[in-house]
């Protein structure tokens, strides 16, 4: 299926792809969890029906939105768009358009801060029996949260672990319908919601901190439930949640008396162990509760009424039966979510958000430790994995030795307890070089935390790498760089990537891109810091750091670069590409601070964003596909072409194309042509790697190849030719249905007596100040006269004109003798109709009844205004569509098969 087909399909927001991609949004999930499930909806990639979908279906409330949220999302989401070289819908760009223009970085991230995310939980099929809802599949609950977690003053965000408890009970309504329900830890109140939902008897929340509580408080009521502080109280209203106030620390029996749970939950309620005794304390009080235990405990415990089950709300005065008479000994059950991997890190109460940085040495990696080391939320740690790098590659360094006793050796260790380990910063900065990724380490080094990928050219990298160890590609590590951002790439996690010399160019903004990119406040701080070593610096500091020590910023670049060492010319080839390979996905400069770049253009037929390319002896994609600056064609233009078109799996009029073109090579004294079965052949393979077998255009090019000095001479082309394949994607490129408008250009056509226009050559100056021409003045093309005035042809096809009946084009003495002009010329014949070949003026072309032009681009082609003059009654002519029809049809039937394709 093509990628056209796949845009088709309208994205359907019951199926489950589109759930989860508007759940995704109105909870405000990391913009990269949602990206992964926008690639989902589009196969792979965001496709324009997948833009449209969460411009229809996730942003159509934007003003319940929080902002920079939606700011943060739509710049991953456009740049993510433009990475695959997509086509980004204006929709997207103007809404962040305006959202860069209304919120500034720094609201981003305030700690107090509330956000109102909207939390879904989708049910499968089959799930309509559970109670109401039987018709819709999602159930959505708004709630306010802080953006932080752990921060009483605000009400908790949203955990995992609470949505996994919320998810238990959804899932098992049974275990805790009819059931009196206490949480512990209640944070925004979403366990609470899922209680009532699956209709509890009775549900109690509990948070230790007042704000917290009163957030959750605000949290039912805005999910429709009422609120009941008054803990003896009882009350027969089924959306009545109960909170209370209750601090693990103080909590006592008595506090806890009027409390007969029978469930008692808890979302992840020890993440810290300072407060483990007071919880267990709390547990053992609630769970050693019987219910008849409880019932002495009542102040007064009678009820009203002893039988009272209100089935149709379902909830059940059941809690007193057993305690009246004494019989019911049942303990509460509890359920207590647990999610082990937050308890790693969150070991010192604090989540540590791991950030890390990967580079290739010399790359400026510890300006920016420095810089990140300014914070005030930051610890940072110098490459953690250098003594295992060391321990296992076995490579010699000065402090080898020393490193080796002083560093954790064990790679996993140091990932498991160092980088993920406990700490008291909301983040850890960590300053890795690629190469130091060695065999064997866990996958958790890629998959936990954000990373982002650091660049710089060799050509400056080179020059100062020799100082410490011999510099080898290994050493420099390029390509275990480029295998970290494939890595992180498949993993949904596409890092930033930003280049050294942009850090030092605008430092501020590239920063702040770069803080941006990784969602984490920019600081200023991260400008300028101290000279001299630091307490962060790695036991190598006096071996490598010795510049850095000196400076207290990212220092411009010198105007004028350091001469290259030559002895390393060989490594600066094989590093150069893969350089290249990570400098396309350098974001583009966003900040005002920053000259703009020019956007990337649109192509014609986006498609063609990969197509394979025959370049000299290989096939090589797009951008790759490069000819030297020795090459002929870049020193003089000197180089022949054909342009061919790929019908229904054959190449129309192949041979003649291949005629043409060895005339041309012929005129022109090239010296060691590729043969035609050579030719062929490169065409066959590119096609046939590209899977072109029809709609497609072939540019084929054949320079007099490569010269051994710059200069003009044939004799300095030892090289032989260079042939080079470029097939595109391209439907006929004018419209030849409605017709195509005219204006004659001033430049005229090459005569014979300078440069003879049979020969079909690459120099096409002469035709682009013609079509300039035509672009001024708005016309599809532009005729070009003879020395004498009379007409030749436009910039790029050729021209017919029908007067009277009489099919007439000018002869081929300046014009190109075209295949397709010929063509036509032969189908006019065979039409039964009268040609002319000579000399044509323009005013018979000005008052001609008819005119098409001719070329293997764009077919034929009618011609309705030539320089304001309509042409006939200004609409197609009939014998113009008949040689369309004849035309076409000739496309159909003939052309040299391409060879696997009937195979196929
Ligand atoms: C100046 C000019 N005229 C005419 C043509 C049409 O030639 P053909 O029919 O061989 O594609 C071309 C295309 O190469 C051209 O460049």
């Amino acid at each position: 299926m093509t990628t056209a087909a796949v845009e088709e399909q309208e994205l359907d927001p019951s199926l489950p792809g589109g759930v989860n991609l508007i759940s995704a949004v109105l909870a405000m999930e990391p913009s990269d969890l949602v990206i992964s499930h926008a690639r989902a909806c589009g196969g792979g990639s965001i496709t324009e029906s997948v833009q449209k979908f969460i411009r229809d279906h996730c942003l159509s409330t934007p003003g319940e939105f929080y902002a920079p949220y939606l700011k943060n999302f739509l710049k991953k989401l456009i740049s993510e768009v433009e990475l695959d070289h997509g086509y980004v819908l204006d929709y997207l760009y103007e809404l962040y358009a305006q959202y860069m223009a209304s919120f500034k970085d720094d609201s981003f991230g305030r700690r107090d801060t509330r956000v109102c995310k909207r939390i879904s939980f989708l049910f499968p099929n089959g799930c309509s029996e559970l109670p109401s809802r039987p018709y819709s599949k999602v159930l959505m609950f708004p709630l306010q949260c802080s953006l932080n977690m752990l921060e009483g003053d605000t009400g908790c965000s949203i955990w995992p672990s609470s949505l996994f408890l919320s998810e238990l009970i959804l899932s098992y309504p049974e275990l805790f319908y009819n059931k009196s329900c206490f949480e512990i830890g209640s944070g925004v109140g979403l366990v609470g919601l899922c209680l009532a939902y699956v209709k509890a008897s009775k549900v109690i929340l509990s948070d230790g901190d007042l704000s917290t509580l009163a957030n959750m408080k605000l949290n039912l009521e805005l999910n429709n439930l009422k609120v009941e502080t008054n803990m003896t109280q009882r009350s027969e209203d089924p959306s009545m949640v109960k909170c209370m106030h209750l601090p693990w620390e103080s909590a006592s029996e008595s506090q806890l008396q009027d409390i007969v749970p029978d469930v008692v939950l808890g979302a992840d309620v020890i993440y810290d162990p300072v407060c483990l005794p007071h919880l267990v304390q709390v547990l053992t009080i609630l769970l050693n509760r019987t219910k008849s235990d409880s019932y002495s405990l009542l102040p007064n415990p009678k009820p009203e009424n002893e039988d009272a089950c209100d089935e149709s709300v379902g909830r059940c005065d059941a809690d007193y039966n057993g305690g009246a008479n004494g019989k019911s000994k049942e303990a509460p059950v509890a359920y207590i979510a647990y999610l082990g991997s937050i308890r790693t890190k969150m070991v010192g109460s604090e989540i540590v958000e791991v950030i890390h940085s990967w580079s290739a040495p010399r790359s400026l990696s510890t300006s920016i430790m420095y810089s990140f080391a300014q914070r005030d939320d930051i610890e940072v740690l110098d490459e953690p994995l250098y003594a295992n790098f060391l321990r296992v590659t076995g490579l010699d360094r000065p402090y080898r030795k020393e490193l080796l006793s002083k560093m954790e050796c064990d790679g996993n260790k140091v990932v498991s307890d160092i980088i993920f380990g406990p700490g008291r910063m909301k983040y850890r900065f960590c300053k890795h070089i690629a190469k130091q990724r060695t065999q064997g380490l866990t996958n958790d080094l890629m998959k936990k935390g954000k990373h982002f990928i650091l660049i710089r050219n060799p050509l400056d990298i080179l020059p100062s790498f020799d100082k410490v160890v011999a510099p080898s590609f290994f050493e420099l590590g390029l390509a275990e760089l480029v295998c970290i951002y494939n890595e992180l790439r498949k993993l949904g996690k596409v890092p930033p990537v930003i280049d050294a010399a942009e850090l030092q160019q605008d430092p501020e903004a590239t920063l702040r891109g770069l803080c941006d990119d990784l969602e984490i406040p920019f600081q200023p701080t991260m400008l300028n810091w101290e000279a001299g070593p630091k307490a962060i610096d790695g036991l190598w500091a006096p071996w490598w750091y010795e510049s850095i020590h000196k400076s207290t910023c990212f220092k411009q670049e010198k105007k004028y670069p350091q001469s290259f060492p030559f002895a390393l010319y060989d490594l600066l080839e094989q590093s150069l590409p893969l350089y290249n390979m990570l400098r396309r996905h350098v974001k583009k400069k966003s900040s005002s601070l920053l000259s703009p770049p020019l956007p990337l253009p649109e192509l014609p037929v986006p498609a063609n964003e990969k197509v394979l390319v025959w370049v000299g002896d290989e096939i090589v994609p797009r951008d790759s596909a490069k000819v030297s600056v020795f090459d002929s064609v870049v020193q003089g233009g000197d180089s022949i072409w054909e342009g061919l078109r790929v019908y229904n799996g054959k190449i129309f009029k192949l041979e003649e194309h291949l005629d043409r073109m060895f005339d041309s090579a012929k005129a022109l004294a090239f010296e060691s042509v590729p043969t035609r079965e050579e030719i062929k052949d490169a065409i066959f393979r590119t096609l046939i790697r590209n899977g072109m077998f029809d709609n497609s255009h072939i540019r084929l090019s054949l320079t007099r190849g490569k010269k051994v000095t710059s200069g003009m001479s044939p004799a300095f082309n030892l090289y032989g030719c260079t042939l080079i394949v470029l097939a595109e994607w391209k439907p006929p490129v004018y419209d030849n249905t409605r017709g195509i408008v005219l204006v004659t250009a001033t430049t005229r056509r090459n005569s014979p007596n300078s440069l003879d226009s049979k020969i079909h050559h690459n120099n096409l100056l002469n035709n682009i100040l013609a079509k300039i021409e035509g672009n001024n003045a708005k016309a599809d093309d532009a005729v070009m006269l003879d020395k004498d005035g009379y007409v030749s042809e436009t910039n790029a096809t050729n021209i017919f004109i029908v007067k009277k009946g009489h099919v007439l084009t000018p002869h081929a003495d300046y014009c190109l003798a075209g295949i397709t002009r010929a063509t036509v010329m032969d189908l006019v014949v065979k039409e039964d109709l009268i040609l002319e070949e000579r000399r044509i003026s323009l005013s018979e072309v000005h008052t001609a009844d008819e005119v098409w032009t001719s070329g293997t681009m764009g077919e034929l082609s009618p011609v309705v205004k030539v320089d304001g003059r309509r042409i006939g009654d200004g609409e197609v002519g009939p014998l113009t569509k008949r040689l369309q029809v004849a035309y076409k049809n000739l496309t159909q039937q003939s052309g040299v098969p391409i060879p696997t394709y009937l195979a196929n």
